[in-house]
């Protein structure tokens, strides 16, 4: 048995060292290593020997099987080698191509733009704050001087919640947050975005507003527009112009839409498809704050004044890269986006 299973070793390793793939190692380590394989079926004669020799053909068998299994890794790491070593000798590699440039992102036209917009604001002095997208009535309406049954919530139609929560419609909400919770002065810009049953090419049903706030003792009418003039240089351009016509906010008095000196033709107006020939662009709404707002938040409407206003971030970036269709920015069209990287 002993001579049987020696031959039976080299046999193996014979045939190991000749494989030249893992499938064919496969087939010789089922056929000697196998249950039904040839050293398995040498072992089952070991009970027919004298009971002396077993424990020496049991020690033997032991140490064949163990040759044939390191035989059958050595192969499989051979085979391995010079199949990474023929395919390094066959491979044409041109050095001389140009590199791939891995692709780069960039920041979305809007973010660009609301950066602009901050860095205007933090330079006069404005601290950033937030403010939920859900909101309550209250906030959103009420404390804003919107009863349930006044006409101007017709015009921020929106989504509402289970539980009667609704989706934001604009972020002045945040200013009544933010007076409920601290003392004045207060000197905030509040960014985020405000949704709105709304739908056309200058409309989005959701979109970003950027709120601003300043509250203190004698803050005038005159502050909001110096305030707003110096915006308007800094983000188009020094030789903006801006204009206060009147309006109306439920939550201002008085209040004002604000346009800016059209950033295409200037103001020249002749022939001006953007402005429509008036010379001018509308880009937020502002007033100062009504002293009912001011009561809301437990505020003495005799001792402190402020202003608001509440400008759209996708309006004034159709105003400064020129595009015509708000809904460009929410396609996640990379043909579109490249253009602002
Ligand atoms: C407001 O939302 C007021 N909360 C603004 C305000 C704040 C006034 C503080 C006074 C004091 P209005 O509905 O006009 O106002 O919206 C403000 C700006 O948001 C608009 O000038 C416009 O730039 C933008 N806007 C409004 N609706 C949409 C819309 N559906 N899609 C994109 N931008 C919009």
């Amino acid at each position: 048995m002993k001579a049987e299973l020696e031959r039976l070793r080299g046999e193996a390793e014979a045939a190991l060292a000749r494989a030249v793939s893992d499938h064919e190692i496969a087939d010789i380590k089922a056929r000697f290593l196998g249950k039904a394989g040839s050293i398995q079926a040498t072992l089952k004669g070991l009970g027919k020997l004298p009971a002396v020799e077993r424990p020496e053909a049991g020690r033997i068998a032991n140490e064949v099987r163990q040759a044939v299994e390191a035989a059958v890794e050595g192969a499989l790491t051979r085979v391995a080698t010079e199949g990474r070593a023929r395919e390094i000798a066959t491979r044409i590699e041109d050095v001389t191509l140009v590199g791939r440039r891995p692709p780069v992102g960039a920041l979305h036209p809007l973010t660009q733009t609301w950066y602009e917009i901050r860095a205007v604001f933090a330079s006069l002095g404005f601290a950033v704050v937030d403010g939920p997208l859900v909101e309550t009535d209250w906030y959103n309406f009420e404390a804003l001087g919107v009863p349930a049954d006044h006409p101007a919530r017709d015009m921020q139609d929106t989504f509402f919640v289970e539980g009667g929560a609704l989706l934001r419609t604009h972020t002045s909400p945040t200013q009544v947050r933010v007076m409920e919770r601290e003392k004045p002065p207060i000197r905030i810009i509040a960014p985020g975005h405000v949704f709105r049953r709304d739908d056309d090419v200058t409309h989005s049903p959701e979109f970003q507003q950027v709120e601003g706030l300043w509250v203190d003792e004698h803050i005038t009418f005159g502050d909001l527009k110096g305030v707003l003039a110096e915006f308007a240089r800094r983000m188009f351009g020094a030789a903006t112009k801006i204009r206060l016509r009147p309006s109306y906010f439920p939550f201002t008095e008085p209040s004002a839409e604000v346009d800016v000196s059209c950033l295409i033709c200037g103001g020249r107006r002749t022939g001006c498809r953007v402005c429509k020939e008036t010379g001018w662009l509308e880009i937020l709404g502002a007033g100062s704050v009504d002293p009912l707002v001011f009561e809301n938040v437990k505020y003495d409407p005799e001792r402190v004044t402020g202003f608001a206003f509440g400008m759209g971030i996708e309006r004034i970036a159709m105003l400064t890269f020129g595009i015509s269709d708000i809904r460009l920015f929410y396609q996640n069209d990379v043909r579109f986006l490249r253009q602002f990287a």
